[in-house]
């Protein structure tokens, strides 16, 4: 059975070794201890049978000067994956996410997937990016009603390199 819960201290190695795996280098294992570090952020792991085997992380970033959420980075371990698990953390994400009043959530990912909970393309809305971006991986789901969303967005310097 899969249980989604929120992130305790004892996750955090199984939390590095997820993305180490699934994304096969380091860096957005340390992006999470970056974040996590810098404070305020949203973050759930998926636990199969008394495993950590998936996680998500939401944290704050800014449209111009309006405060909302990037979603990144997750992931699920390679031998879980394409079972439903990565699906129940992100709506489990948007649904903390939205009990928060966030404004939005901003990901850059794959544009087959995220659509299915809600994500549009964001630079159609005329939210645009700092860094280059494949045509549609950049995505926006608005939560709540609030000041426009408009202008390019602002990442904290945890996601250089990444
Ligand atoms: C993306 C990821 C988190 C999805 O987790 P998951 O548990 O496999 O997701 P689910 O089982 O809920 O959904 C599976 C669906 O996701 C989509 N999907 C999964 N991986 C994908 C990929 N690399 N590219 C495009 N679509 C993908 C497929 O449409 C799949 O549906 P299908 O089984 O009908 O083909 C997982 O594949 C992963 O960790 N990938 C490597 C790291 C990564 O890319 N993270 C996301 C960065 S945006």
């Amino acid at each position: 059975m899969v249980i989604v819960r929120h992130e305790q201290a004892k996750d955090r190695a199984a939390i590095r070794r997820i993305h180490r795996s699934a994304f096969g280098r380091p860096a957005e294992a340390r992006l999470v201890d970056e974040l996590r570090k810098a404070g305020r952020t949203i973050s759930f792991v998926a636990e199969q049978d008394g495993a950590v085997v998936g996680h998500i992380l939401f944290s704050p970033i800014q449209v111009e000067s309006v405060p909302v959420l990037a979603l990144a980075p997750m992931a699920v371990m390679p031998k879980f994956q394409r079972r439903g698990i990565g699906s129940q953390l992100v709506r489990a994400g948007i649904e903390e996410c939205r009990k928060g009043k966030h404004r939005a959530i901003v990901v850059v990912g794959h544009p087959e997937y995220y659509p299915r909970f809600g994500f549009r393309p964001a630079r159609s809305r005329g939210i645009l990016s700092p860094f280059p971006v494949k045509d549609g991986a950049f995505m926006v789901l608005e939560l709540a009603p609030g000041p426009p969303l408009r202008g390019l967005v602002a990442y904290p310097p945890a996601f250089r390199g990444i």
